[in-house]
């Protein structure tokens, strides 16, 4: 890992050892000129890996929330957003497991590494979102 990406990363512990990590890469929002100072590092976008050895046990769950938290209630960002291949159905699950929403499903827009165009998919979460009690989201 080079400092840049080490910079936007945070480790997920179990027990004192490292099972995953998360990225937290903080960006500006689209703005028109006049107002592009209003949207100088307001959002961010996140992303995730477990060690396969401990999925299944909500580990991922729990630090994504936690991350989440962070972005809303300590950095005080408006918006976060994520993406993954349409069928990485465990990550787009839990984006789903801790309430974030499925904005875009892109046709053949992301390149797997087996050099094959996929499709993905775009969730987001708002802070007023994030805020709301459990039982108003959709
Ligand atoms: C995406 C990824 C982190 C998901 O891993 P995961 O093990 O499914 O996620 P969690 O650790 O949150 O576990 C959730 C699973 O444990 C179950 N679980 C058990 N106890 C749980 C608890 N207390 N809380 C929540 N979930 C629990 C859930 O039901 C869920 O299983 P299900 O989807 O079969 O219903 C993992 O597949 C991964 O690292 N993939 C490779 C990297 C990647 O694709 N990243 C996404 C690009 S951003």
């Amino acid at each position: 890992m080079n400092a840049a990406s080490l910079a936007k990363t945070l480790v997920v512990e179990l027990d004192g050892r490292v099972i995953g990590d998360l990225m937290l890469q903080v960006e500006d929002g689209w703005a028109q000129a006049e107002v592009a100072d209003q949207a100088r590092g307001v959002h961010a976008e996140l992303g995730w890996v477990l060690h396969p050895g401990h999925a299944g046990h909500g580990y991922a769950t729990e630090a994504v929330r936690e991350l989440v938290r962070i972005c809303f209630e300590d950095l005080r960002l408006r918006r976060v957003t994520a993406n993954c291949f349409a069928d990485n159905v465990a990550s787009w699950r839990l984006m789903e497991r801790i309430g974030m929403r499925r904005e875009v499903h892109t046709v053949r827009e992301s390149l797997h590494r087996s050099g094959e165009w996929l499709d993905g998919m775009g969730y987001a979460l708002l802070a007023e979102e994030w805020a709301a009690p459990a039982s108003t989201r959709g």
